[in-house]
């Protein structure tokens, strides 16, 4: 079952490009069109005036960077929201509003009552995006996509994550193209770039061998701290909750720009410091926080791209992905966070697929 790999979350990593062609096929064959959300969708995206995202663990770092993809894309406000918090606040509703799960297994109980709130506060119309079919929460939900990432069973989420996050870039595009504001041409430019979207992961699951050499050196520390900007602010936090997840490494991340508001005084040559980095339109700004972190005597491991202009210095490791992919560069730059968090513990020989005091789908409180 496990063929070539060790894990199941090795296998499920590999398995990125293919989870991601069978994902996007609808939408390369019919272009971004409301039909993938649903028989009633046509319908209901118009009407709509905002999107409300309600998610937990890892689902919710993927709704985090829909964030920024549909306020720029679609020009429609979107907050997210945990759902464990949501579910026990006295919440604004909007009903035209658009509230999004997302959840890998459609069976996180706090996702589901999240769920059910919205409905009771007056919310009119809930999309699931979920990649178990029929499972609880797309079956109390008008709107469903189903990401088709294949049975995941590590319990670290790899393949359901990433695939997510290209459903709820189609979900972007999709409200944009019905508001008026994604013309002919951007869509015609976004199929182009999700067209290559399987050939770039699959080049940067190619960087293992590089990324398997950091590994020793993360093994041996009792912290890490990932820090990325704009759209891979979302990735920093998924590559430390991977990292912590299995390894047992203690790692936090942040918004590099947060740096001098306080996280600045943990770095020393003791704080590993990972930084997402490709060259988008931050990229200047995320250079001048890695001197901050390097004049503390910090010690730099960049994921950068060709286009990043890094080379290896004293204290600063870089490994590149082969060409920077625009807008859809977070799903390309979780593949190595989760290779790192990979052979960091592997190499720490903890239980990498069922870690210490976790579940795969947490159906309690
Ligand atoms: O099945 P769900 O997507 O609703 O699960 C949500 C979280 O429990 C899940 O993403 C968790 O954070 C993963 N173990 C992270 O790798």
């Amino acid at each position: 079952e496990l063929g070539p790999y060790s894990h199941f979350m090795q296998k499920e990593i590999h398995e990125q490009p293919k989870a991601l062609s069978d994902t996007i096929e609808a939408i390369l064959d019919d272009g971004f069109s409301a039909a993938l959300f649903g028989a009633n969708a046509a319908n209901v995206l118009p009407t709509l005036s905002g999107v409300k995202i309600l998610a937990c663990g890892t689902s919710y770092y993927a709704g985090l960077t829909a964030k920024y993809w549909i306020e720029s894309i679609a020009g429609v406000v979107c907050d997210v929201e945990i759902a464990s918090e949501y579910r026990y606040r006295d919440a604004f509703a909007d009903p035209q509003h658009l509230v999004v799960t997302i959840s890998q297994s459609g069976e996180t109980l706090d996702t589901m009552e999240a769920l059910k709130y919205a409905k009771s506060l007056g919310h009119r119309h809930a999309l699931s995006i979920c990649n178990v079919r029929e499972s609880a929460i797309p079956r109390a939900s008008d709107l469903v996509f189903y990401t088709r990432a294949g049975a995941e069973i590590g319990v670290a989420s790899t393949k359901a994550f990433t695939t997510q996050l290209v459903s709820l870039f189609a979900l972007a595009v999709t409200l944009g193209k019905v508001r008026g504001r994604v013309t002919a041409e951007q869509e015609a430019q976004y199929l182009a770039e999700l067209r290559h979207l399987p050939g770039s992961v699959q080049h940067a699951l190619n960087l293992e061998p590089q990324i398997t050499a950091w590994s020793a050196q993360f093994a041996a520390k009792n912290d890490a701290l990932f820090l990325g900007r704009g759209l891979h602010y979302p990735i920093a936090l998924e590559g430390a909750l991977k990292l912590k997840e299995i390894s047992y490494i203690h790692a936090e991340a942040y918004p590099a720009g947060e740096l001098k508001h306080g996280p600045l005084a943990l770095v020393d040559e003791n704080m590993p410091v990972v930084v997402i980095a490709p060259n988008d339109v931050l990229l200047e700004k995320v250079k001048s926080n890695m001197q901050e972190v390097r004049a503390r005597g910090g010690e730099l491991f960049v994921f950068a791209d060709a286009d990043s202009h890094f080379s290896d210095s004293d204290g600063v490791h870089v490994i590149r992905t082969p060409r920077h992919v625009g807008v859809l560069s977070p799903i390309v730059h979780s593949i190595p966070v989760q290779l790192l968090a990979y052979h960091v513990a592997l190499t720490r020989g903890t239980d990498v697929d069922k870690p210490r005091n976790l579940a795969k789908s947490v159906t309690v409180e």
